[in-house]
């Protein structure tokens, strides 16, 4: 069989649809690059130091594992020289992180989770890193936050990398969505499933149950007639997954089709869902509507939500589009 490279199918897809310039290229190659280095780091555990706590907390108050503030620190200094972009924005940071003015300024902006999943990390359980790249607005000099509160429609590249059994990184620049496979003895990412397709109908779904009294009416239904099953008013027997890392949760639905829910919930009106909007939802909602799934908070389309804040939470329904359009139906009613 004829090996891909990610490199051949990035130029390739340049010359065919003309939508990956040789900056948007750098960058995804560059980003790639950093993710195998974020693997490789992984694949040491103990013996790289890389388990267990920071000790200290991200904005969110959420403690930082070692492996976060590694992850953040690869992405930023892989991304930093390179001239293709203005700005970059992280969990793990509190405000967005402008491009050293030693370094030439380029015209895309780009976002990250650098580890999703930070629970398993210690568990030697699969976990990623999620990513979304904008363009700068036009005649920006001197980035600022305003300048990535752009809806999700506007993200010209979104991607994340599974550090699982295999390492795998699933891109899409708008055209369809692509698995690339890490050949870890030679270093290089290779094509290994093209236009990945969610199926339209499931029997999966995921979600946090341990959460499910505080759920709203319309989540409390969907999950009740699922968990009914064949002889409920859905007339088929559900399986349930919940791996804790969205990025294995998104990449196994991906694969064979489901539903993956975080929803919202009455504890704390002020904290719309866990999932934040602009490197956790939005990179996913463009991947799964890129494989022809649906995204949406519950009422509307994840893409088409303006962004307030950097940090903003959402709450999250992704995957098979006749559950996500079931659930989002029901918040209508
Ligand atoms: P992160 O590790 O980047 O903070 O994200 C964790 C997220 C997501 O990956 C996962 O689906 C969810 O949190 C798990 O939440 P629970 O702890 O409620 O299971
Ligand atoms: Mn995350
Ligand atoms: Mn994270």
């Amino acid at each position: 069989m004829k090996r891909v490279s990610l490199t051949q199918y990035l130029v390739e897809e340049q010359r065919l649809h003309d939508n990956i310039p040789a900056s948007l290229r750098l960058l995804i190659e560059v980003v790639a690059r950093a993710c195998k280095t974020i693997s490789h780091s992984v694949g040491k555990g103990a013996l790289g130091d890389i388990l267990g706590s920071a000790g200290s907390e991200n904005v969110q108050g959420e403690v930082q594992k070692k492996l976060d503030v590694i992850s953040n620190e690869i992405l930023l200094e892989a991304n930093e020289w390179g001239g293709h972009l203005a700005a970059m924005a992280s969990e793990e940071m509190e405000s967005i992180h402008p491009i050293p003015n030693r370094y030439p300024m380029g015209e895309y902006m780009l976002l990250f989770d650098p580890l999703d999943g930070s629970s398993n990390i210690d568990v030697n359980v699969s976990i990623g890193t999620i990513f979304s790249v904008l363009k700068a607005p036009e005649g920006m000099s001197a980035p600022t936050e305003a300048d990535f509160m752009q809806p999700g429609t506007q993200q010209v590249a979104a991607g994340y990398a599974v550090y699982g059994p295999q390492t795998m990184l699933v891109l899409t620049t708008g055209n369809g969505v692509n698995c690339f496979t890490l050949d870890r003895e030679m270093g290089s990412w290779v094509l290994t499933q093209k236009g990945m397709q969610i199926p339209v109908e499931t029997k999966e779904f995921a979600i946090n149950m341990s959460n499910q009294r505080h759920w709203h009416p319309p989540v409390q239904r969907y999950v009740n007639e699922m968990l009914a099953g064949k002889t409920g008013p859905l007339g088929k027997d559900y399986n349930m997954r919940w791996i804790a890392s969205m990025v294995a949760d998104v990449h196994r639905i991906l694969n064979r089709g489901g539903i993956f829910m975080y929803p919202a919930d009455m504890r704390d009106p002020s904290q719309p869902g866990k999932l934040r909007l602009m490197y956790e939802a939005n990179p996913m909602a463009m991947i799964v509507e890129q494989a022809g799934g649906a995204a949406t908070d519950g009422r509307q389309r994840i893409l088409d939500i303006p962004p307030t804040k950097l940090h903003q939470r959402v709450p999250v329904f992704l995957g098979s589009k006749s559950e996500v359009d079931r659930v989002t139906g029901y918040h209508a009613e």
